[in-house]
């Protein structure tokens, strides 16, 4: 039998971790944060301090690092040995990302290491492209967005609360400019795929998104 799996994409602070990681939990499902694995090579690119414009050595950046995953109930991720969790959540490493992201060559060879989650007895994957290239035919396809105001104001409120300076007005043209790079790359853009159930979540609260997506799956 075919492992099922649910693919939830939108763009960032929507709030995708939350509902993917509450609804695997649910379901008692793997969770895949594929955002994740290109914040990593974000970090692995900048400890490197090689040149970002450097498509090759970008790649063999991605072909080479060992990254671990351990999922309890917050996610550890260790990059070549080393717990970078931390690390994370900075919108300078988001945008590192989105940008290493956009390399065709840089997804080509992340590819097989997301689809690799799809472990019994299911999965929640969340990123931009796991209904539209990494799980085309998964069983349920979620799109979940909010406006940039209220996504901005949820990061502001993550980074705050993980004890780290954050200011709303700059973390929503970050947001912005993140999300146009996502939208208009050529390779893997950020949309919705057809088959995928919308859902605006500004003003639902993530009770009632979390709902939604396991009435989806069930
Ligand atoms: O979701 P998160 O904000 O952690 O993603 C960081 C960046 O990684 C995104 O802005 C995007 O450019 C890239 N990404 C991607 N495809 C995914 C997940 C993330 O291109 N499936």
């Amino acid at each position: 039998m075919k492992i099922p799996v649910l693919t939830i994409d939108g763009p960032s602070g929507a709030g995708k971790g939350t509902v993917s990681r509450a609804v695997a939990k649910k379901m008692g499902w793997n969770y895949l944060d594929s955002g994740s694995i290109y914040r990593s090579l974000a970090i692995a690119v900048m400890k490197k301090k090689c040149d970002i414009t450097d498509v090759d050595t970008v790649v063999n950046i991605a072909e080479t690092m060992k990254l671990e995953f351990e999922c309890g109930d917050e996610l550890v991720v260790k990059l070549d040995g080393k717990d970078i969790t931390s690390e994370l959540p900075f919108e300078t490493i988001g945008n590192t990302a989105s940008i290493v992201a956009a390399y065709p060559k840089v997804r080509a060879v992340l590819l097989q290491k997301q689809q690799d989650f799809q472990q019994e007895p299911g999965l929640v994957a969340d990123g931009r492209d796991m209904g539209t290239i990494v799980f085309p035919n998964a069983l349920k396809k979620v799109y979940l967005t909010a406006s940039a105001e209220e996504r901005g104001k949820r990061r502001c409120n993550q980074l705050l609360e993980k004890g780290n300076d954050a200011n709303l007005a700059e973390i929503i043209k970050e947001i912005e400019v993140r999300d146009r790079r996502d939208q208009e790359r050529a390779t893997a853009p950020l949309k919705k795929s057809d088959n995928a159930l919308y859902i605006d979540s500004s003003d639902l609260s993530i009770e009632k998104v979390v709902e939604e997506v396991l009435n989806l799956v069930r």
